[in-house]
């Protein structure tokens, strides 16, 4: 399968992933044929590219790290409190905590957690598809650095709410397509200090959990807000989840930008470790991502061109690409295989392509 963006799927092509709304809708089930009046639907909700089966006869099977009903279920759940502060209360943080137990559970017996950008990217709605991918995000980055499941746990939980505190935003500030006046992103930072008020009603979350909110935003060198907290001053929680945030970010289209792929949204990351974020939590983050997700497009230095079928634990940026074209853009009669993670160090990716054409 591969992704492509929705101006080059045509009707016929068949859908490779399952699409969901934030309401526990299915959009779009795997195996569907495209039709005209599906891509409206998808353009009118936002969707800029899906992933589409490919015709060379092979299924690539790529499981998810968590199923998709509890990605559902947490969807809905963040969604029902981020709607009405109302549902921000002990009943509702009860059931926030049984999906994060879920979670947990299927990180922790998942051996080789590799993420794959198509493994979280299904959902159509920016802000509770964000809440979830950045608090599973996190929970594997806490993973690598040895946290035990009750840290995750309340990491987890913590991750999931960091945002909390937008509900109390005005909409026309958070959705502005253009860039913000002064006023504005001093409003958008309080969004911080009201999550831990928020949150701070809670009885039956615990305070690590809590801090999430409102130091999320806070810089590793102290650029950051509300309280431009510095170092190992800030909780290593909101350090954690500071990086799954701006990652999730890039990575995502946004009203005001397109996102930006993996392996430049991993490049941003790395080229401010150590300064606005923690350069140990970054070697953890990254370890666990695949640069080249399945589905992307890729140039090779010897000028072949493909897309991603594989990818393997300990060869993130060495993925297994199927060749589909060569050195002089001409169309491979007999389309191949080359595992880079085997192969010699001399070949590798040199960049992405966002439009290569299969059919
Ligand atoms: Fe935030």
């Amino acid at each position: 399968m591969i992704s492509m963006p929705l101006n080059m799927i045509k009707e016929g092509m068949v859908n490779a992933k399952p699409i969901y709304t934030s309401r526990e809708l299915m959009l779009l089930d795997e195996g569907a044929v495209i039709k005209k009046s599906y891509l409206d639907r998808l353009e009118e909700l936002g969707i800029r590219s899906i992933y589409i089966r490919d015709d060379l006869g092979d299924k690539e099977i790529i499981h998810d790290i968590v199923r998709k009903q509890l990605k559902v279920e947490s969807l809905a759940t963040i969604e029902k409190i981020m709607s009405n502060i109302c549902y921000c209360n002990e009943t509702e943080i009860e059931r926030v905590k049984n999906i994060i137990t879920d979670i947990v559970e299927s990180l922790l017996v998942t051996e080789d957690v590799l993420v794959n950008l198509c493994e979280i990217r299904t959902i159509d709605d920016y802000t509770y598809g964000h809440s979830v991918n950045v608090a599973i995000l996190s929970m594997i980055t806490a993973i690598n650095l040895g946290y035990d499941k009750e840290q995750l746990m309340d990491l987890g939980v913590g991750a999931l709410l960091h945002d909390i505190g937008k509900t109390r935003l005005c909409l026309d500030i958070l959705n502005k397509p253009s860039s913000l006046t002064k006023n504005e992103f001093e409003q958008i930072k309080k969004h911080t200090v009201f999550g831990y008020e928020i949150l701070n009603n809670i009885k039956n979350l615990s305070s690590d959990s809590k801090i999430i909110a409102l130091s999320h935003h806070e810089r590793y060198d102290g650029d950051g807000y509300p309280h431009n907290a510095k170092g190992d001053s800030i909780h290593e929680f909101a350090r954690i989840v500071s990086i799954a945030d701006v990652y999730d970010a890039l990575t995502n289209n946004r009203v005001y930008r397109s996102k930006i792929s993996v392996d430049k949204a991993l490049d941003y990351i790395t080229s401010v470790s150590g300064e606005q974020f923690d350069g140990k939590i970054v070697d953890k983050f990254i370890s666990n991502i695949a640069r080249y997700p399945v589905g992307q497009g890729i140039i090779l230095n010897t000028g072949f061109r493909g897309y991603v079928v594989l990818n393997k634990k300990n060869h993130i940026s060495r993925p297994t690409v199927r060749i589909l074209y060569n050195n002089l853009g001409e169309r491979l009669k007999v389309p191949y295989i080359i595992d880079l993670s085997e192969s010699e160090d001399s070949i590798k990716v040199v960049g992405t392509i966002d439009d290569i054409e299969l059919f």
